[in-house]
C-alpha cells in the first residue's frame, strides 16, 4: 500500500539509508580477487572466528567455530533451521505473542503446535507464571526474541533467569531471535542467552548482519549452539542451503574485526529514536521509549477508535505514511490501538513523518 498511495513507508524493519562504505568496498574487492564459487558448508572459516571471538567478548561464552557456529542466509533460516531439525509432528513449540511472522509458519510446516503466551498488554512483559503453566511433556522448544519485535522492549537479566529456572530439567530447545542485539538504548544491556550456562546448553542464538550493518538484502547471518545441537542443525543446514555468499562472508569476516562497527549501533540509533520522540512530544499519540531494536510504538487511543489496521490503512491513504498495525502480531489479533514506525530512516524522512503526525 505504500507504494501504490506512494506514502512514506515507516513500516517494515530497514534502513533507507546506505551501509558503510568501507563495508561495500570489501566486497568488491573480495568478488575481484576470484572468491566466486562455493564457500565452507558451515561458512567461512575466518568468518566464524571473528564471530566466536565477538560473542566471547560481549557474553563470556566461547563456542567452538569449527563445530558451534553456522553462517546462514539471514536470521530467518537460521530460525527455519533449527525448527525444523528439532520439531515434527505433534511437537509443541511455545511462542510469545505479539511474534515476528516467521516463527509459525516454520513450526507448522514442520507439523508442531505453537502454543502461545500473551506479553502483559501495558508493558510487553512475560508472565512467568502462565509461561511455565504452558509447558506441557510434549514442549519441545521455546522461541525468544529480545530486543524485541514489534515492541521495543528487552528481556531482562531477572527475566532470562526466571526462563533458565523453568526450563532446567527438560530436554526444552530454546532458539533465542537476537538480531537487534546490537540496537539498544539508554545503556539497556542485551541479555544474550549465551550468557547463562542452562540456557546456553539448550539454545540456538540466531543474528542478522543484515540488521547490524545496514544491509538487510544481503540476507547473511548466523547461529551459534553447541556442538550437539549444531551438528542436527548442520544436517538440514547441508541439504537445503549449503553454502552462503561466499565473497559477502569474506567483507564481513574483515569489517567484524573492528568492534566499534557494532558497538557504535545503539548510539546511532538512539539519536533517530530521540529525534522521532522528541519531535512528536507535543502530539496526541502516547509512547513509551523503545528500548532496544529499531521500532517505536505509538498509541493512538486519544485520536480515535477506528481498529489499528483501519487507522494504518487510513494513514497510508489519506496522509500517505505506512506503519504496521501491533494486531497483526497478537493473538487472536488482539487490538490496543497501537502502530509500530520503524526509525531506521533518514532525517528527512523522520522529519516528514513526524510533520504528518503533528497534525493529528
Ligand atoms: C525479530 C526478527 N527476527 C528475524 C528477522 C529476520 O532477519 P534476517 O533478515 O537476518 O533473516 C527480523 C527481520 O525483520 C526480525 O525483526
Amino acid at each position: 500500500m505504500a507504494k501504490k498511495y506512494n506514502a512514506i513507508n515507516l513500516s517494515q524493519g530497514f534502513p533507507n539509508f546506505e551501509p558503510d562504505q568501507r563495508l561495500l568496498d570489501l566486497v568488491s574487492k573480495a568478488l575481484n580477487e576470484g572468491h566466486n564459487q562455493y564457500a565452507h558448508m558451515a561458512g567461512l572459516p575466518e568468518l566464524r572466528e571473528v564471530i566466536a571471538n565477538k560473542i566471547s567478548e560481549l557474553h563470556n561464552r566461547h563456542y567452538n567455530p569449527e563445530s558451534e557456529i553456522t553462517v546462514t542466509i539471514g536470521a530467518s533460516q537460521a530460525i527455519f533451521t533449527a525448527v525444523t531439525a528439532f520439531i515434527g509432528n505433534g511437537d509443541e513449540v511455545i511462542v510469545f505473542k505479539p511474534a515476528y511472522d516467521c516463527y509459525e509458519p516454520a513450526i507448522e510446516v514442520n507439523r508442531g503446535i505453537p502454543v502461545y503466551v500473551q506479553l502483559n498488554d501495558d508493558d510487553f512483559t512475560i508472565n512467568w507464571e502462565e509461561f511455565r503453566s504452558k509447558i506441557s511433556s510434549r514442549t519441545r522448544m521455546v522461541i525468544i526474541n529480545t530486543p524485541h519485535n514489534p515492541s521495543g522492549t528487552m528481556l531482562s537479566k531477572e527475566d532470562m533467569l526466571e526462563l533458565q529456572k523453568s526450563l532446567k530439567g527438560t530436554n526444552i530447545i530454546v532458539v533465542s531471535d537476537e538480531v537487534y542485539e546490537h540496537i539498544v538504548f539508554d545503556g539497556n544491556e542485551h541479555q544474550s542467552a549465551s550468557r547463562f550456562d542452562d540456557l546456553a546448553s539448550r539454545s540456538f542464538i540466531c543474528a542478522s548482519f543484515g540488521k547490524t550493518f545496514h544491509v538487510t538484502g544481503w540476507k547473511v547471518g548466523y547461529c551459534a549452539a553447541p556442538t550437539e545441537l549444531m551438528n542436527e542443525f548442520r544436517k538440514t543446514h547441508q541439504f537445503n542451503v549449503f553454502c552462503v555468499d561466499h565473497p559477502v562472508q569474506y567483507a564481513l569476516a574483515t569489517y567484524l574485526k573492528d568492534p566499534a562497527h557494532y558497538l557504535g549501533l545503539g548510539r546511532f540509533y538512539q539519536e533517530k529514536r530521540d529525534f522521532f520522540l522528541s519531535a512528536l512530544k507535543g502530539s496526541r499519540f502516547t509512547m513509551v521509549p523503545s528500548q532496544g531494536t529499531y521500532f517505536q510504538l505509538l498509541g493512538y487511543s486519544n485520536i480515535t477508535n477506528e481498529s489499528d489496521v483501519e487507522f494504518a490503512k487510513r494513514l497510508i491513504i489519506e496522509h500517505k505514511l505506512a506503519s504496521i498495525p501491533i494486531s497483526v502480531f497478537n493473538l487472536g489479533a488482539r487490538d490496543n490501538k497501537v502502530l509500530r514506525f520503524c526509525f531506521a530512516k533518514t532525517q528527512e524522512t523522520l522529519e516528514k513523518a513526524t510533520v504528518i503526525l503533528n497534525n493529528f
